[in-house]
């Protein structure tokens, strides 16, 4: 009879026990943290050809002839082998910015005697209707003859051609630009100049844009990627990097400054990311800089994200070379952070700001916030930082620093230096974990225990890394976005901590990568988002600017279950947006009670991500293979009963 009792009364309690688990409590009325504007933003970092090659609509690769090997890119085309014909010459006068051009000889050259063919980027991706605009630097003392200009494809059928007569014969430089349309569109289109006359000429800065860039920006960036972007409505972008804000040595570094002004006078430089492994080596990667620190500032503004240079604090990457600038000698790069603000906010009578505003914005960007170093650490960073912050403050007190925490989210480094930054009350301290999708499941509680006051996180960079079974474009699979998106809800839920994050590499060139996973992959003429991608975009599309608090019982959901949650309020739009992550195999109802909720709106919005195989990818043929879907959804009084798919990213969305 005992024997019966207890087993009923098991029963009862497991029972009871299943029930509690399936109730969940939002307390609306609650909030218990801002969210920052700036929460969810954009790491963009010239990696996997993500500039030249990607974003940089430039066509033509190696325009200046400034690679380690001149002529990289480009071929020679001749009937009849002339020596000296094509050679490529050096002013040392212009070492700092543009030293070599190209001297072309022509003896009474026609038809297909003599000319230049450039392979682009892993070919050139054109299309049928576009204008292209071909532009040359040119000096002859003579006139010389025309330039012959055509696209071809692979069978080098011609796809759209026209000619350019160079004007002036005043041995100066000059630049001439013609336009014409492709017939056709061809993923790796070839570019051919065929000389016609007689004489010498100079080319250099020879380029191709489509005219469908971005805004119809002459010389701008690649539409389709720009609006990828866009549609993330991010909070902020984080540019140019990154390690190669710090470089292979301090010669390789990022030098803002010479990312601005005329784009025939950026110095070009090795990209880091040419040869740092040795698997994916990219002996044809570069920085052109047509898309420098003029062009990130617009870019921010464009897209409605606060910018967020980072630059190099007199360390270059301590897995590489690790050269310092000695403390003693670091005033030049201090003054490159000074000068950087006075670009972006300094009137126009200053001497950046003047720069600026002769670039085509007088109006300040409003830049408020910069990072110093970048994945810097130990006792040399934080000597540096302290000159780096002492310099700023003093002249800005209220301008915000970003400071290093080093490579790791833990370990001697880690802990060493949020130490110190602590000590140092730093404004944001930046952290990177590239990690399993295990890690990211089970660190949803990271910042639960962190201090509520003083320096905030930026959660830098991170991404979920699959083994190394999978390669490519493949470890953007599911499995890894839905551990970003659990893990996700712990950024969410401590928006008191965590002030900013972004998702990092953002870019991949399908063809010219060194790093995978990224957010956004594409070739030539087509892109698409990852299941990340669109985690990163409901999160940030449904960013709310309160937080309140989701529970199961008296804890957060943080994994019960496989159970992750989190839940904000947008006092702007009136509504209660909560975020579930069901990371099991199993279907489950939970309910979610809504406690204080005035009268709720009839009816509200699930946007779900949903796929039974982890290894879901997207690609160029199924861009939104999986892609969140919504649908309408009704609440049962002030409850919304969750059915939740298995391996689900669900966001609720109901007026309040
Ligand atoms: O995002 C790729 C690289 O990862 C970044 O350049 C660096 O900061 C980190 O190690």
């Amino acid at each position: 009879m005992i024997r019966k009792t207890t087993i009923l009364l098991l029963a009862f309690l497991a029972l009871f026990s299943a029930a509690a688990q399936n109730k969940m409590t939002v307390q609306v009325n609650k909030p218990i943290a801002d969210i920052q504007p700036t929460m969810w933003g954009i790491f963009f970092e010239d990696i996997n050809l993500a500039a030249d090659g990607g974003i940089y609509a430039e066509l033509v690769k190696n325009r200046s002839f400034e690679f380690t090997k001149p002529l990289m890119g480009w071929k020679v085309q001749q009937k009849n082998f002339v020596e000296g014909a094509v050679q490529v010459v050096n002013r040392p006068e212009k070492e700092d910015t543009n030293p070599r051009y190209l001297q072309v000889l022509l003896q009474k050259a026609s038809g297909h005697d003599l000319g230049l063919t450039n392979e682009g980027f892993r070919g050139m991706g054109v299309k049928k209707d576009i204008t292209y605009t071909f532009s040359v630097l040119y000096r002859q003392s003579s006139p010389t003859g025309k330039l012959n200009i055509e696209l071809v494809n692979a069978q080098n059928e011609v796809l759209g051609s026209t000619s350019l007569t160079p004007e002036v014969a005043d041995n100066q430089w000059h630049k001439q630009s013609v336009s014409f349309k492709s017939n056709a569109t061809d993923p790796k289109a070839k570019l051919n100049i065929w000389f016609e006359g007689d004489g010498k000429i100079d080319l250099d800065m020879i380029s191709l844009f489509p005219s469908d860039t971005w805004k119809n920006r002459p010389g701008g960036l690649r539409a389709d990627l720009v609006q990828l972007l866009a549609d993330l409505k991010p909070g902020f972008i984080r540019f140019p990097g990154g390690c190669i804000v710090e470089g292979f040595d301090l010669a390789q570094r990022y030098q803002w400054k010479k990312t601005v002004g005329a784009v025939e006078d950026r110095h070009l430089i090795i990209n880091r990311w040419n040869t740092e492994f040795s698997s994916r080596s990219t002996p044809d990667y570069f920085q052109s800089f047509g898309l420098g620190f003029f062009e990130y500032f617009q870019l921010a503004e464009d897209i409605g994200a606060e910018p967020l240079p980072i630059l190099n604090c007199g360390m270059a990457c301590q897995f590489n070379s690790a050269e310092l600038v000695p403390a003693g000698q670091i005033d030049p790069y201090v003054q490159d952070a000074l000068d950087l603000i006075e670009f972006a906010n300094g009137s126009t009578d200053s001497k950046w700001g003047k720069l600026r505003a002769e670039m085509g914005h007088p109006a300040p960007f409003n830049l408020k916030m910069m990072g110093v170093g970048n994945e810097n650490w130990g006792p040399q960073y934080v000597e540096r930082l302290k000159i780096f912050t002492k310099a700023i403050k003093d002249k800005y007190p209220d301008f915000k620093l970003v400071n290093s925490s080093g490579t790791d989210p833990s370990g001697d480094r880690f802990d060493y230096l949020n130490g110190e930054l602590r000590k140092m009350n730093a404004d944001l301290i930046d952290e990177h974990y590239y990690r399993s999708p295990e890690w990211f499941f089970s660190n949803a509680r990271r910042y639960d225990n962190y201090p509520r006051t003083a320096s905030k996180v930026f959660a830098g960079e991170y991404a979920s890394h699959c083994d190394n079974s999978f390669v490519g474009a493949a470890r953007n699979n599911w499995k890894a976005a839905l551990s970003e998106a659990a893990f996700m809800t712990g950024l969410e839920r401590n928006a008191a901590v965590v002030s900013m994050a972004s998702y990092a590499p953002l870019f991949a060139h399908l063809e010219g990568w060194q790093w995978a996973p990224d957010l956004i992959w594409y070739d030539n003429l087509h892109s698409y988002g990852t299941p990340s991608y669109y985690v990163q975009k409901l999160y940030s599309n449904n960013k709310g600017n309160k937080v309140v608090p989701i529970t199961l019982g008296k804890d957060v959901v943080a994994g019960q279950d496989s159970i992750y949650a989190s839940a904000v309020i947008d006092t702007k739009t009136k509504e209660l947006i909560v975020k579930i992550v069901n990371a099991s195999g199993n279907k489950t109802t939970k309910e979610i009670q809504l406690e204080g909720a005035p009268k709720l709106a009839k009816a509200g919005t699930l946007t779900v991500m949903q796929s039974c195989d982890m290894k879901q990818v997207n690609s160029i043929e199924n861009p939104a293979a999986l892609a969140p879907k919504t649908q309408p959804f009704a609440p049962k009084g002030k409850m919304i009963k969750a059915e939740l798919a298995p391996y689900s990213f669900a966001v609720y969305r109901i007026g309040l």
